[in-house]
């Protein structure tokens, strides 16, 4: 392509974005090529769809006065209607049936953790060094194993993120997981356009400002690469999704699986107990019979400290981004006229102005657009929360080493707490400054501790058990 088509010169003057090709005669042969293509990779009339429409103001305090606490099943639920026995059991029927995938989000930028590569190739285990994608697939190793299956891999990259992505995953020979068990598949990018113009920002003369869509692009990067399809014809019916950054997530934990089946659940989330009223998590929350998130920032405060009779928070349930959807119902969002709404967020962006200057602004000067996956939520004909203990589920990495929360070194002790209570459950025992790591493929929880370690051992030396 040598050229601009007539349609995309056309597209771009009624939708106020020629500048684009306002360099165009200064480029080679192949910047041109690449910024052409995306150029007509991009939604025209969607995006000034999404500019033009004024910020969609939803009165979140209004909408909180109403908020209820969601459908659940609790820890503390002394007679609950399904138990946990009764779920675990069912979760691992669908388990050894191969009717579970595993969705791992890996596209995000990462910005906060400041690492050059893409966060899966953070070295997260504490004593092992392994990667925080190798300890994801272990852990699916460590459930295919006791499942008899392999359970099927889907981790969604973005182009920020694919090349590297792949590379590694064959270097490392797939971390170990069948060819025929893990698929890479990337999401799409949307522009970022200048907040008070509407004009869509160049990073260079030949390229414009894309980032990722948003966790929620999943919805359509499935439909888009096929994965939809694959899973149904390999008998996939349930997706277990699991962010990058929390290799504590339980990866196709069998009682949280079986919770939503036999709720008859179309979206089911995990969350834990928020700790204190105005905790910085999502708040789950039933709206008018829609379960649905309530960012922190949203919640008044007087709302976040309503009580129950006993002194608990009213509102208790944090959002830790672990979710089990019906494989149809994800197919019934994308053949909706609609989809997931998109999020505007102010934004710093660099970018090159008209004279060709590069521009690195101090105030946020752009508008990103993205997608959530947790808006699923609202759209679910039924949707549940199950909830799990924090320490058991949750040690996300966000921040680098030194942040108050969410970094590496945390993590890494949440990792070593939860194997130690494993280890000490089994009746073995751990030195005082002695750490262990255990690999998911050596054992995958404390019943699987336990079984190993049917003598009492004493750990005097640091241990990685893989
Ligand atoms: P975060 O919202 O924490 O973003 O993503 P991030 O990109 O990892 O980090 P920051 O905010 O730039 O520091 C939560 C999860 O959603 C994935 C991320 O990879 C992470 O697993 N994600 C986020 C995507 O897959 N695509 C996106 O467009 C955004």
């Amino acid at each position: 392509m040598s050229s601009p088509s007539p349609t995309l010169i056309e597209q771009l003057s009624r939708y106020q974005q020629s500048h684009l090709l306002q360099f165009e005669s200064q480029l080679s042969a192949a910047e041109k090529a690449s910024l052409l293509s995306e150029l007509e990779s991009i939604d025209w009339q969607q995006l000034s769809r999404l500019v033009g429409s004024e910020d969609e103001v939803i009165d979140w305090h209004a909408l909180a006065r109403r908020a209820e606490p969601p459908p659940a099943f609790a820890l503390s639920d002394r007679s609950p209607s399904i138990t946990r026995q009764q779920a675990f059991e069912a979760g691992e029927r669908a388990l050894r049936e191969g009717k579970v995938g595993f969705i791992l989000v890996a596209g995000g930028q990462g910005t906060r953790l400041g690492f050059d590569l893409p966060k899966g190739l953070y070295p997260i285990g504490p004593i092992s060094g392994r990667t925080l994608f190798q300890m994801h697939c272990d852990r699916v190793l460590g459930m295919s194993r006791r499942y008899g299956v392999d359970i099927p891999v889907y981790v969604m990259t973005s182009p920020a993120t694919d090349a590297p992505t792949r590379e590694y995953f064959e270097s490392e020979q797939r971390c170990g997981l069948a060819a025929d068990q893990l698929q890479v598949f990337c999401q799409g990018m949307m522009p970022a356009v200048d907040a008070s113009t509407g004009k869509v920002l160049l990073a260079s003369k030949s390229s414009i400002a894309l980032s990722p869509d948003g966790h929620g692009g999943l919805v359509a990067a499935l439909q888009k690469s096929g994965i939809l399809q694959q899973a149904a014809e390999r008998g996939i019916e349930y997706f277990y999704y699991a962010q990058i950054d929390n290799p504590l997530a339980q990866v196709c934990q069998p009682d949280f699986i079986g919770y939503h089946l036999l709720a008859g659940s179309q979206m089911t989330t995990q969350v834990v107990q928020k700790r204190f009223a105005e905790e910085k998590v999502g708040n789950v929350v039933s709206i008018d019979g829609r379960v649905q998130i309530i960012e922190y920032s949203d919640l008044p405060a007087d709302v976040a400290k309503l009580q129950n009779a006993d002194g608990s928070l009213r509102l208790w349930a944090g959002n830790i981004a672990i979710h089990v959807f019906d494989r149809s119902f994800l197919k019934s969002v994308v053949e909706s006229a609609h989809g997931l709404p998109f999020h505007r967020a102010h934004k710093k962006v660099s970018f090159i102005d008209s004279q060709g200057q590069n521009i690195d602004p101090k105030d946020p000067n752009a508008i990103k657009f993205e997608r959530f996956v947790f808006d699923l939520l609202p759209i679910a004909e039924r949707a549940i929360v199950v909830e799990d203990a924090a320490q058991d589920v949750f040690a996300p990495v966000k921040n680098a080493n030194g942040a108050a929360v969410d970094t590496p070194a945390h993590t890494q002790q949440a990792i070593l707490d939860q194997h130690r209570r494993w280890i000490e459950a089994a009746g073995s025992s751990i030195d005082p400054g002695v750490n262990v790591e255990i690999s998911p493929r050596w054992a995958i929880d404390a019943t699987e501790v336990a079984e190993k370690l049917t003598t009492p051992v004493r750990f005097s030396e640091s241990t990685f058990l893989g």
